[in-house]
């Protein structure tokens, strides 16, 4: 509807529960207009609902700062609240969860944990200025399957894996892209992709290997997620076709004098665009692995001179 309402505890797909109170609206009553927050309120029919009004930003404001006050360690709680033009507290900062200053005690890490991936593996655990998220005894636990997706959701940067986990918490790095990048389970086969339509890593995906999850067919919007689908052989009649190979992976061990040995990023056979320039600028780079001389007396890319 482009009706823009902020959110913190709040995350597609997952059951909402109202907790941080950031996306109030006001509604019209019997009793006259009243404040409540739209994710986790009823929508009836003839509801008139405002959701810009001077009152509810000012409400905003102090609710923002409230958590602020909560939760003072939080950079990314800190940023979102600059947004809404709330930079400093008036209230004293007393961080909510004793053991972690960047947690507003949402709720939402453990909820996705629970509901979404069956998992369990941390909890709410204690009261008063005592409350805090962990895994049950606040150890180390094995019901973590490090999938981080309660990072993920995680409105202000408080879930640290490393507390959570027994498992040791990696990127997901696949053959795409030899080795080099993280990415996605589901996402683009590859750049030039033919459809350019994302696909599903099967062999990586949660829904694929426990059954859980699934988070991504409850928030497309456009109903596109389908688990059944099955690779299947089409015959096209067309009047030519290109064909792209690929290439074969240079080891680039064989060439150690390209300093393939001490940094993986830069076991290019190029030397300068395996350095590290910036943009799109074909400086000059500031620490090519191999020394200047070689750059220049080998590398066929235009070097632009930069005094
Ligand atoms: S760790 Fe993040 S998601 Fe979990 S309760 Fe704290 S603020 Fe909410
Ligand atoms: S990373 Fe671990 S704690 Fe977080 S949602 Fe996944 S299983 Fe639960
Ligand atoms: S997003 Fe609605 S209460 Fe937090």
């Amino acid at each position: 509807m482009g009706i823009a309402i902020p959110t913190l505890c709040n995350y597609r797909g997952i059951e909402p529960l109202g907790a941080c109170r950031v996306c109030i609206v006001e509604i019209e009553t019997p009793r006259g207009p009243k404040q409540v927050a739209s994710c986790s309120y009823p929508v009836e029919n003839n509801m008139r609902v405002a959701t810009d009004t001077q009152d509810i930003r000012d409400n905003r404001r102090t609710i923002l700062e409230l958590l602020l006050a909560q939760a003072p360690g939080s950079k990314k709680l800190a940023d979102f609240a600059a947004k809404y033009g709330v930079t400093s507290t008036s209230f004293k900062k007393t961080p909510i969860n004793a053991a972690n200053s960047s947690c507003i005690l949402c709720g939402l890490c453990v909820r996705i944990c629970n509901d979404l991936m069956g998992r369990g593996a941390i909890g709410m655990f204690g009261r008063g200025a005592g409350r805090e998220v962990r895994p049950a005894y606040g150890e180390l636990t094995d019901q973590c399957q490090v999938c981080g997706a309660c990072s993920f959701v995680c409105p202000t940067g408080a879930i640290d894996l490393k507390r959570v986990a027994t498992r040791p918490v990696k990127q997901h790095i696949t053959a795409y892209n030899q080795f080099l990048d993280a990415r996605p389970n589901i996402d683009m086969a590859h750049p030039q992709a033919v459809p350019r339509v994302p696909v599903i890593d099967r062999e990586n995906c949660l829904h694929f290997k426990t059954g859980e999850c699934g988070l991504c067919s409850k928030v497309c919007g456009a109903g596109a997620i389908d688990y059944d689908q099955e690779a299947i052989t089409v015959d096209l009649d067309v009047g030519a076709v290109l064909l792209t190979p690929g290439f074969r992976a240079f080891d680039p061990v064989r060439r150690i004098e390209f300093g393939s040995a001490f940094d993986k990023k830069r076991a290019c056979q190029h030397p300068v665009r395996a350095a590290p320039f910036s943009g799109r600028s074909y400086q000059r780079p500031r620490a090519p692995a191999f020394g200047r001389d070689y750059a220049e007396a080998y590398c066929v890319y235009p070097v632009r001179r930069v005094s």
